[in-house]
């Protein structure tokens, strides 16, 4: 059903209350997400984005209801990952006609998606396309988090379509920020932007200035996912701006794996020396093997230090923890501190070797690391504490 968001423009996307992960297995997505493709309808009609694949008739037959097609002017594509290009070939085929505004990449990544040659319009930033009383002016947002990305702002209305930026995958009937628990749409907005954005952080931080320096009137932030922020848009700005800024509060995480319990054992005595020496510092523990591994990730971006601990099994460490490392290296975390801990038997490589990747991961260690023999005893786990505690002083 379209949900009409001002005057002009009307909600045509799809709430997917289903989703349970996003882009394969690599991102969870507790609480759904949805597509927002939104109507626009001045004297010129343009519709911004689709929807994922599954979804392409069922949203070509909801839009059919809202207008006839052949009405439709414009497609304007801000990004042109599947979720929002998906349904674009069952769309065309019955528009085929239609010029496809998208950046000079989108265009090749169209191409590269479906094979056909529809009637592609590049834009650049800055470029405008009028719709009779309202404007569209296009702005180039490569990398953020593909190369093609672009934003559109629609003056009269006041309103950036930002595709995947400001969005979250939370799925909801309200779709306005103020009609729904602005707790749970901050967990997920910061969730997105850990996982999918914090990569590209300098990006976002230029992008977002370059924006604000246009001094463009802002109404409404209409994202691809999620909620549209209609009450005050800039709080979502602004949490971007912080989140691009090496974002930290004062948090430990310990993300460990283990296999008999000791590694277990040795991350509760450390937590209990870090709450010893310094009680003001929230200190929480994951067992990575258990946990949602995004849900982990989020916690580690919002952390001043990360301490990851493995058993050594085959002379290496977990699958878990190996598959944690790497999701951290690829997040370009910034100004974290780090440390490495675990049991072992025999070899004792784990500690050595999480600590190369977390030197390549761009962490700065606080140490060598501690590792303990077999199951810890009092001795042992009071070493732990103690370790804890110095690691608290580094902090
Ligand atoms: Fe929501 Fe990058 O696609």
């Amino acid at each position: 059903m379209a949900k009409q968001i001002t005057k002009r423009v009307s909600w045509v996307g799809k709430v997917d209350w289903e989703l349970t992960t996003f882009h394969g297995d690599e991102l969870s997505t507790h609480r759904g997400s949805s597509y927002n493709s939104y109507l626009i309808r001045d004297q010129k009609v343009a519709l911004i984005d689709t929807v994922w694949l599954p979804y392409d008739r069922e949203f070509v037959n909801r839009l059919k209801q809202v207008i006839d097609l052949d009405k439709i002017d414009y497609v304007i594509m801000n990004h042109n990952e599947i979720d929002h290009s998906g349904a674009l070939p069952e769309l065309m085929r019955h528009i085929p006609d239609v010029p496809i505004y998208c950046t000079k990449k989108g265009e090749a990544i169209i191409r590269g998606h479906y094979h056909q040659d529809w009637n592609f319009v590049n834009v650049k930033t800055g470029d405008t396309l009028s719709l009779g009383d309202t404007t569209l002016t296009f702005i180039e947002a490569n990398m953020l988090h593909w190369p093609d990305t672009m934003f559109t702002y629609m003056s009269g209305d006041n309103i950036l379509f930002s595709n995947d930026g400001f969005g979250q995958h939370y799925a909801t009937e309200s779709l306005f920020n103020d009609s729904v628990c602005m707790h749970e749409v901050m967990q997920e907005a910061e969730k997105y932007y850990a996982n999918i954005l914090n990569t590209y952080s300098m990006m976002v931080t230029k992008k977002i200035q370059q924006i604000l320096a246009m001094n463009l009137p802002l109404d409404m932030i209409c994202p691809s996912h999620g909620v549209i922020w209609r009450d005050n848009p800039m709080q979502i700005v602004e949490k971007y701006l912080q989140w691009a800024d090496a974002y930290q509060e004062n948090q430990v995480t310990i993300a460990y794996d283990t296999m008999w319990q000791s590694t277990r054992l040795m991350a509760q005595a450390i937590a209990d020396g870090i709450r010893q020496e310094a009680p003001d510092v929230t200190v929480k523990l994951f067992n990575v093997a258990l946990e949602d591994k995004n849900d982990v990730l989020t916690e580690i971006f919002h952390s001043r230090a990360v301490l990851i601990g493995s058993p050594t099994i085959n002379y290496g460490y977990s699958f878990a923890i190996a598959g944690l490392l790497e999701m951290m290296k690829g997040l370009k975390l910034k100004k974290k501190k780090a440390a490495a801990f675990g049991s072992y038997g025999w070899s004792g490589d784990a500690v050595k070797q999480i600590n190369q990747h977390l030197t390549e991961a761009g962490l700065e260690l606080i140490n060598d690391g501690l590792m303990k023999l077999w199951v810890p005893d009092a001795d042992a786990l009071a070493e732990c504490t103690a370790y804890g505690r110095e690691l608290a002083k580094a902090l």
